[in-house]
């Protein structure tokens, strides 16, 4: 199978690699760019832990392969935090909030948080159950993502960045 020359930007930055027509952008993020935060649960579209922003929309990149995204600009993970390197107010929120427990939904679930949050300052719960109705979690109960995610739309509205 050939190789595909692929050039789209990442957490802000123009990234280029090769790739199979057949490899997943999830895989392309992991193997070739070196951004393994995008996790890989199900590998067919259920888990959600394999989120990212594509073009500003939650997607799972398990389910799109890598050269559809040409051109495209994603955001992972790691391009969560700020320019300085510190987690941002949603990633503290889930930490005091004890949002996570084994983590392997996390960044799926800050990814669908974060697409949310960059739509409506201040969700209710049912927005935000509905925004994380995709992503699944065997550990937390979802309770303590919920208060999370309400309490990263509090401080926002107060100014944190
Ligand atoms: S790994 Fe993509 S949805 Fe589960
Ligand atoms: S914290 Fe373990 S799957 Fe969500």
């Amino acid at each position: 199978m050939s190789d595909h020359d692929i050039r789209l930007t990442v957490n802000g930055r123009v990234r280029e690699g090769r790739a199979e027509a057949r490899t997943t952008l999830v895989d392309f993020l992991r193997e070739t760019l070196g951004l393994t935060g995008s996790h890989v649960g199900c590998e067919h579209g259920v888990c959600g832990a394999c989120t990212v922003l594509l073009d500003g929309r939650p997607v799972r990149s398990c389910l799109i392969y890598a050269v559809q995204a040409e051109g495209h600009e994603i955001t992972t993970v790691e391009g969560l935090e700020g320019p300085d390197g510190a987690i941002s107010p949603l990633q503290d929120a889930f930490w005091d909030n004890h949002a996570m427990q084994c983590g392997y939904c996390t960044p799926g679930m800050l990814i669908a948080a974060q697409a949310l949050l960059d739509r409506n300052s201040d969700p209710t719960e049912d927005d935000i159950r509905d925004a994380i109705g995709g992503n699944l979690c065997r550990c937390t109960g979802y309770q303590q993502i919920v208060e999370a995610v309400h309490n990263a739309a509090a401080r926002l509205r107060d100014g944190a960045q």
